[in-house]
């Protein structure tokens, strides 16, 4: 079972070092303990986690919320910001929000004077347990997602597992999936946490979600620290991405969130690896189990096979022809592997009837 551990850690990312802190308070109290008085900073927010900084007396820029503002405004927003209000090299970019707003600030704190400090304090689950860490950052550019961006790590991540009470409970489920994906990936006790304190955390009890975010975290940053800049291992963490990804394409963006449309990718995932003779039974069975526990849908009835694998040729983890999956042969035994078109096509088939 997992233990409540520790509340600080420093992670090696690439060559630099994120501090992660837990703070037991709201994002105010945060803001307060760590930058009280703080005249040399710009904080960023989003109209929906203003609110969660009122406390703040520094420079302040709020942008729009959600995928449509990842943009180039968003990022000149923030530089415009950041030299009106004198922010020199010694100076920081703090980030309030969710993903699209962790991954933008961190971009403009990449670029601004070649780089300065950047904390960031992710207020959506999915932000606390992926998007927040692991240094990649940027902004979608001519229609495509994160076309453009940097390899640039916060010196700081703030949790703050009491800003999620705000959180809708479709977004918060879609962090869900990714705690799932990282259990899946390496952390059998993250795995027995999920099966056994789902009402904790599903309710978002505060010390569940604390054990939640720091598990994936450590299990994000076990593989980054060995991958930094994606040429290897650090694709395992893509395990659920390529049928997701061509889910939410196929069906409209934003008809699936993220989170499900990758716990619809994990369970396809798990059946072509069993269909490959590669995943172990059991234990695709009781991964399929878990997903679902959560209410995520595992069927994406009427959406077309066709169209699904179209849209994957177009994923960036297909090379000359043959179709590249991130699969697994049990807990923690992740590979990235060729399939064979019909058992692709067979998967499909019954994951969409
Ligand atoms: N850099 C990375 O490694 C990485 C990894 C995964 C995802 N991402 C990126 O993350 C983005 C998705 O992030 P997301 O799922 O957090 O979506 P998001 O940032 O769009 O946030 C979802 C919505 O929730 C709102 N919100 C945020 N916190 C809130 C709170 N506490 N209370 C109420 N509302 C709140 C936001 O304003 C937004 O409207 C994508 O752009 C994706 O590319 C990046």
């Amino acid at each position: 079972m997992c233990d409540p551990g520790v509340t600080h850690t420093r992670y090696p990312v690439g060559s630099a070092v994120t501090e992660v802190h837990f703070s037991v308070g709201t994002v105010n109290d945060a803001l307060r303990e760590y930058y009280r008085d703080e005249r040399r900073a710009l904080l960023v927010a989003d109209t929906n986690t203003a609110p969660l900084c009122t406390a703040y007396e520094g420079p302040t820029v709020v942008l729009q919320p959600g995928e449509t503002a990842k943009q180039w405004a968003s990022v000149s927003a923030i530089l415009d910001s950041a030299l009106a209000a004198g922010i020199g090299r010694d100076g920081r970019i703090i980030a309030v929000g969710g993903g699209v707003l962790c991954d933008l600030a961190a971009f403009a704190a990449s670029i601004y004077l070649r780089g300065i400090s950047c904390t960031l304090v992710p207020t959506t689950l999915l932000a606390m347990v992926d998007a927040a860490f692991g240094g990649k950052t940027g902004m979608n550019y001519g229609g495509l997602k994160n076309m453009v961006g940097t390899f640039y790590p916060s010196d700081m991540l703030i949790i703050v597992p009491q800003s999620l009470d705000t959180l809708s409970p479709r977004e918060y489920q879609s962090g869900l999936a990714e705690v799932i994906k990282s259990a899946m990936l390496g952390d059998q006790d993250l795995f027995n946490f999920l099966q056994h304190a789902h009402g904790r955390v599903a309710a978002r009890e505060m010390e569940a979600v604390r054990i939640i975010v720091e598990r994936s975290l450590a299990v994000k940053a076990s593989v980054v620290e060995r991958d930094f800049t994606e040429t290897g291992v650090r694709a395992s963490l893509n395990l659920g991405h390529t049928f997701g990804h061509a889910l939410e394409s196929v069906a409209g963006f934003g008809t699936w969130t993220h989170g499900e449309a990758v716990a619809w990718g994990m369970v396809c995932a798990l059946d072509l690896g069993v269909q490959m003779g590669m995943t172990d039974h059991g234990y695709a069975e009781a991964a399929a189990a878990l997903i679902e526990s959560f209410g995520f849908p595992t069927q994406a009835p009427g959406v077309a096979v066709d169209a699904v694998l179209e849209a994957m040729q177009h994923d960036k983890k297909v090379t000359s022809g043959s179709m590249r999956f991130v699969l697994q042969r049990r807990l923690g035994a992740t590979e990235v592997v060729a399939a064979p078109l019909d058992a692709v096509i067979e998967v499909l088939n019954s994951r969409t009837a």
